[in-house]
């Protein structure tokens, strides 16, 4: 019974879904909910307490909706929350690391660059795994300021996008990063123009395949998998415009979008 019991997932806003895209397409049998947080993006610019304040009423949210498994796709809210959430109920966490350790390990110019939020980035959880993983390597950290807020107004693929990358990638362009390391929720959504803008070696990695992953094994070890052979149903609630969730959401098919007053 509880393995048809849905996946919690929320996130600051609707970058999230670029995780929840990847869970859907590895557990297609998998029923979800998914919670954009918009009205108070960006996570990243809050004190700890504020994070973990929302981190707390998102999860009782899912809970109360009978979630067997939390994931949290935002950067900021795992490096902030997971912890103390973990500690405070009983279910499943899946957090998610900026995937420092594959860049760190395959970089040949031991170089790699790391683009994420101010929360993330002076966070203990990023500080403690970094220092695990980048001993021999150079780092160059970068606060993506103004990038969540344009994907959140539905300008993903904007011009004024495409300037405030040009100003944010400054820093990595002659640093001799083979590597650059996506550590916001939000990010995959601009992949392609940072591709365009960065040197041509420059690889750029994310960690929904692995949020996956995790989950997969996650739902195997607590033996709460779905084994239903129907196709998963999606409800996707937001507190701003659905209308940006739902183009971001685009091919994943029996997903409802809904407006909630959270
Ligand atoms: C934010 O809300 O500032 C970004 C979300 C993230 O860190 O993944």
């Amino acid at each position: 019974m509880l393995s048809k019991a849905p996946l919690g997932f929320f996130d600051s806003g609707v970058g999230g879904t670029s995780v929840w895209k990847e869970v859907v397409q590895l557990l297609p049998h998998e029923n979800t909910i998914y919670l954009a947080d918009s009205k108070n993006a960006p996570y990243g610019i809050k004190s700890r307490q504020e994070i973990i304040d929302l981190s707390i009423k998102n999860t009782e949210y899912l809970l109360a909706q009978g979630c067997k498994l939390i994931a949290v796709p935002c950067n900021t809210a795992t490096t902030n929350a997971i912890d103390y959430l973990r500690a405070k109920y009983n279910v499943p966490f899946i957090g998610i690391e900026p995937a420092i350790k594959p860049a760190a390990l395959n970089s040949d110019t031991k170089k790699i660059g790391i683009l994420a939020t101010k929360g993330t980035l002076s966070s203990q959880l990023f500080k403690t795994t970094q220092e695990k993983f980048t001993r021999d390597i150079a780092t160059i950290e970068v606060t993506g300021t103004g990038i969540v807020e344009l994907i959140e107004s539905g300008k993903k693929d904007s011009r004024e996008m495409k300037s405030l990358l040009q100003e944010i990638t400054q820093p990595f362009m002659t640093s001799g990063i083979d590597y650059l390391v996506l550590g916001c929720s939000h990010y995959p959504y601009i992949k392609t123009t940072l591709q365009e803008l960065l040197p041509k070696n420059v690889k750029i990695i994310d960690s929904g395949a692995a949020v996956a992953r995790q989950t997969l094994a996650v739902l195997q070890e607590q033996n709460l998998l779905n084994t239903s052979s129907d196709s998963g149903q999606h409800r996707l609630f937001s507190n701003a415009d659905p209308t940006i969730l739902e183009e971001l959401i685009q091919p994943v098919e029996n997903a409802t979008i809904a407006s909630l007053d959270f």
